[in-house]
């Protein structure tokens, strides 16, 4: 093989993976609790490796990655590798990765890149696409499997629109309903605590017990409401009272070890939507300081509205429900 390409999409959170287990190297990010997400469609990573006369490279968005990153991603291709039994090398291989999202913009990169790295990984290990996309279908869980190693939530990007990711893998849910995600970026600055050590804060969190006491009911409802409110749009509303409360208390989790992601801007907004009665929208917020915003339509220009009486500055990225990730040429 010389060279293969892959592209996978970020995916957001309505129940959030907000803590996991610490020091077990049989379950690495293996979260707490189960968890619920909408896989993008715009958001995507382009990923690739071919063949390179130099050592193990990896590029990100065009540029020599950091070496922290490039040993991750050489130690996820290797754990790949060597669960595919594969022989082949290491060394003289390049990676590329590409966002065509702001890397750290609220979007999960990680969960896009790992996923994408996953499938040029097993297409490289099994030497031919052909063979990923035969064993892939054969072992969809192991493979979901495979992308948590690099990242938990990696593992819900393997399919679409909707996941649920439970102990070691993530399966698709049978839900058939078309939902859009308005993305309100206020910082694209990478945040002051990665998602890797909010999760071990969480873990010492006064809140967390109690969170996951509540957490099975509520997503046992969110489920349901999700899976009604194609035909009821009350149940959209259900839905959307459930994610906003799993949104704030994620955060109130956090907040309780002194780990704050949200900013002013976030503040204001989320205040500012909390006082409208009539919304069809409702946000979610991952670790970071922007906001999503789940519709049933698209709600660009309300939400515009409201930004620009607040005096905020913001950008918007527009996103609705996707799929699993896909071999391309390039
Ligand atoms: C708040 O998957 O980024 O977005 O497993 O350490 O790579 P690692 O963490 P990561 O955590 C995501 C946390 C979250 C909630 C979620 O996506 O469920």
């Amino acid at each position: 093989m010389i060279r293969v390409t892959a592209k996978a999409h970020p995916n957001i959170a309505f129940i959030k993976y907000w803590g996991k287990i610490q020091n077990d190297p049989s379950r690495v990010n293996w979260a707490l609790n189960p968890s619920l997400s909408m896989t993008l469609k715009n958001a995507q990573t382009l990923t690739s490796i071919e063949a390179s006369s130099n050592e193990f490279e990896f590029f990100l968005n065009g540029s020599k990655g950091l070496e922290d990153d490039s040993l991750k991603v050489r130690d996820h291709l290797k754990k790949v590798f060597m669960a595919l039994q594969s022989k082949v090398p290491l060394h003289n291989i390049r990676v590329s990765s590409q966002n065509n999202f702001p890397t750290s913009a609220g979007i999960a990169s990680s969960a896009s890149g790992f996923c994408a790295l996953t499938l040029v990984g097993i297409a490289w290990a099994l030497e031919g696409q052909k063979f990923a996309m035969e064993w892939i279908a054969q072992n969809p869980r192991r493979f979901s499997e495979m992308c948590r190693w690099g990242s938990g939530s990696a593992c819900r990007s393997t399919d679409g629109p909707f996941m649920f990711w439970e102990n070691e893998a993530a399966t698709k849910l049978n839900i058939d309903f078309q939902l859009f995600d308005t993305i309100v970026i206020f910082s694209k600055e990478s945040k002051l605590t990665s998602s890797r050590m909010g999760h071990i804060a969480a873990n010492e969190s006064p809140l967390l017990a109690q969170r996951l006491k509540l957490l099975p009911e509520r997503t046992k409802l969110m489920k349901t409401a999700l899976q009604k409110s194609q035909r009821d749009p009350a149940q959209f509303l259900e839905f959307g009272k459930l994610l906003e409360e799993e949104a704030l208390e994620m955060h109130q989790v956090s907040r309780a070890t002194k780990v704050e992601y949200w900013m002013p801007a976030t503040k204001i907004f989320i205040e500012a939507l909390q006082q409208r009665d009539a919304r069809n929208f409702f946000f979610t917020i991952d670790a970071g300081p922007n906001v999503h915003l789940i519709s049933t339509k698209p709600i660009l220009l309300e939400v515009s509205e409201i930004l620009n009486g607040l005096n905020l500055d913001y950008e918007i990225w527009e996103d609705q429900c996707g799929e699993g990730p896909q071999f391309v040429i390039g």
